[in-house]
């Protein structure tokens, strides 16, 4: 990966872990600014991707904003070096300490999803003396044609605010003292692969802009989200460039600045898990290879049946697929947890050996962010690499880590 050797990383940090490329995030993001480099426009990371605080900082440091969903990411974007006033705060459930916290930072918008939300805002903006940035998440019912679980912009999600409805939500905060109403925003889900559902939606939204302006409600931007797909195996998402180039006509003849939200686009292929191969296991009917990473690392595969490729530590010699004299295989590679879904890839031609050391790649994204200690396991290890470099970027959890917080019944 990038002048770093797999193994070595291996070696040095142990397995399971995660490795992270910071030249291959602001390579990302660098092709997003470049294309969009014609319009007053703002990228804010989508911090729910990677939330790691190198990351966070590698991003910060090259100018990013930031989408985020919790206080808590608001303190590690924070933490990382970023600027409240270049930070975008999503989500459906906003507490009145989010919104309370998020005020006292200097926060840059809140992207609104309800009514209540709102009025929420609205309260405790007066509370503070304050007014609240906000736009209004609108959802334009477009199918994004992507997984069910992530898509978010269909009229029975619970995102957003109803097209429909959108424009009496405007009006009604016009009339709010503690709102400055600045911007529109949509996010229409996840690992879209075409941009036809991107048009779609920002048709839609320009016609509720025109409509808002009728009604002397001006707005200062545009926020179009996330969803940029990525390659895991052989999908072809269309490039960052030829997304630019299907919006930048609508965009430039609204004269609106633009934000948009990537997450996944931004370090999904800047990440590899790697694992160790623990145990193999050929049975009559399948070949498990059963490997020190599982479904609380990487949930992707068991809960989205999402399709990441695993690529061995040293690629086979010849186009074969055999080395060393050892024969390939179809494997499912699988953890130690007790649950048939504990799977990260099925039907892998493999030419395995106990021992060795395996990259599932596209693991940049949503891939630590989900893990969890499921099984009392630690979560793993985060490594970054640049030039020749690595560096631990977060340590591997131990098990006391896991109960420390924990008492004993008093009697
Ligand atoms: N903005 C908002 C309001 C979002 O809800 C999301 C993602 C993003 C931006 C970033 O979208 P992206 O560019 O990453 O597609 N865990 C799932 C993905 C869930 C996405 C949730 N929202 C997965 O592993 O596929």
């Amino acid at each position: 990966m990038g002048q770093v050797s797999i193994s070595d990383v291996a070696e040095h940090y142990g397995t399971p872990c995660y490795v992270y490329s910071k030249q291959a995030i602001l390579d990302v993001y660098q092709a997003y600014s470049d294309s969009f480099a014609s319009l007053d426009h703002q990228i804010c990371y989508a911090v729910k991707a990677n939330s790691n605080l190198a990351v966070l900082g590698v991003l910060a440091q090259a100018g990013a904003g930031f989408d985020i969903v919790s206080r808590g990411e608001l303190m590690r974007v924070l933490a990382a070096g970023g600027h409240a006033d270049r930070i975008v705060f999503s989500g459906v459930g906003k507490t009145y300490d989010d919104i309370e916290f998020a005020l006292n930072q200097g926060i840059g918008c809140f992207n609104v999803e309800s009514i209540s939300e709102l009025a929420l805002i609205n309260d405790v903006a007066q509370q503070l003396g304050k007014r609240a940035p906000i736009s209004l998440r609108v959802n334009p019912d477009v199918d994004a044609g992507t997984h069910p679980y992530i898509s978010t912009g269909l009229k029975d999600n619970k995102f957003g605010i109803a097209h429909d409805k959108a424009v009496g939500v405007y009006e009604q905060a016009a009339m709010m003292d503690n709102i400055d109403i600045v911007g529109i925003d949509c996010h229409i889900g996840s690992q879209l692969t075409e941009v036809a559902p991107f048009v779609a939606a920002l048709d839609k939204l320009i016609e509720l802009i025109g409509a808002l302006r009728d009604k002397g409600i001006n707005l200062r931007h545009i926020d179009l989200g996330g969803g940029l797909g990525v390659r895991y195996i052989d999908e072809s998402p269309v490039t960052i460039d030829k997304f630019a180039q299907a919006l930048l006509p609508k965009l430039q003849a609204l004269g609106l600045k633009v934000f948009f939200e990537p997450g996944r686009s931004m370090v999904a292929n800047a990440g590899v898990l790697i694992t160790r191969v623990d145990v193999l296991k050929p049975t009559e009917h399948k070949n498990f290879a059963i490997v020190d990473a599982a479904m609380n690392d990487l949930i992707r595969p068991a809960l989205y049946q999402a399709e990441m490729a695993v690529i061995p530590e040293t690629l086979p010699s010849d186009d074969t697929g055999t080395d060393a004299g050892n024969e390939a295989m179809t494997w499912d590679v699988v953890g130690a947890i007790c649950e048939t879904g504990d799977f990260l890839a099925k039907d892998r031609v493999l030419t395995l050996a106990v021992g060795d050391i395996l990259a599932i790649t596209g693991a940049g994204a949503y891939g630590f962010t989900m893990s969890s200690n499921y099984n009392s396991r630690g979560r793993a290890s985060e490594v970054m690499i640049a030039g020749t470099q690595h560096q631990l970027i977060r340590k591997r959890e131990t098990i006391e880590d896991l109960y420390r917080d924990e008492m004993l019944w008093q009697d």
